[in-house]
């Protein structure tokens, strides 16, 4: 699909498939997850624009390169939580927003109920973080608000996507880049993904 970069590095598929496992409970899947996020952060910025910069070794002048931009983190709670302190370690000097959306359970409709962004994120490089695309109404919710708040160039990263929630976010942000470790089947009658991982958050945190 146009603009989803499905990460196959062996790492990734590895860890994925362990979190998939119905037998990793939630201690292990903390740290799985945190790891498959630290490695699938490295192709999500792979086109981070960059600026020449010239510093000095201790023995010679040397042309190196700085991120052109800042970078915000934006989670989607709770889910989003479990991916971010591995991408912090990784860009330490990034910012940190949240963007709280629950499902309704029947009608799938995602309701916010906490939104803590820096309030102008056009100069910024943003990942909006969320370990499940599934009908795409949490995606496109949070995409919502960044576009309000003036993001231009957002990043999607995904663990499991489901290709009924790529559509959808298609129909509304057609040049959004989306990376995902894998494109699933489908969605069940409920809106969970299969084979998918089950619920995130709640292998997540237990509850
Ligand atoms: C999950 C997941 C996504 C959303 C995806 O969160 O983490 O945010 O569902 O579904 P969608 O694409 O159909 O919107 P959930 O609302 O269950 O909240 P939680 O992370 O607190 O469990
Ligand atoms: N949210 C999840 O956590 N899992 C799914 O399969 C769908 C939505």
């Amino acid at each position: 699909m146009k603009g989803v970069t499905v990460i196959k590095h062996p790492l990734v598929q590895h860890n994925l498939t362990r979190l998939r496992d119905k037998r990793t409970g939630p201690q292990e899947f903390r740290r799985v997850l945190g790891e498959v996020a630290a490695l699938m952060l490295y192709e999500s910025t792979r086109s981070f624009a960059v600026e020449h910069v010239s510093v000095k070794t201790p023995l010679a002048p040397a042309r190196g390169w700085q991120l052109r931009r800042e970078v915000v983190l934006v989670p989607v709670l709770r889910a989003g939580l479990g991916m971010l302190d591995s991408i912090l370690q990784l860009i330490p000097h990034a910012r940190v927003g949240f963007i709280g959306l629950k499902r309704e359970e029947t009608t799938l409709r995602a309701m916010f109920y906490h939104k803590s962004l820096p309030p102008d994120l056009s100069q910024f490089e943003v990942i909006l973080i969320d370990p499940m695309l599934a009908t795409g109404g949490s995606a496109v919710a949070a995409m919502d608000l960044l576009s309000e708040l003036g993001a231009k160039r957002v990043r999607l990263v995904n663990l499991v996507a489901a290709p009924e929630g790529i559509r959808r976010v298609r129909q509304h942000y057609t040049r959004l880049p989306i990376f995902t470790a894998a494109i699933d089947q489908k969605l069940n009658e409920r809106g969970y993904i299969l084979p998918g991982l089950g619920d995130a958050g709640d292998r997540l945190f237990g509850v």
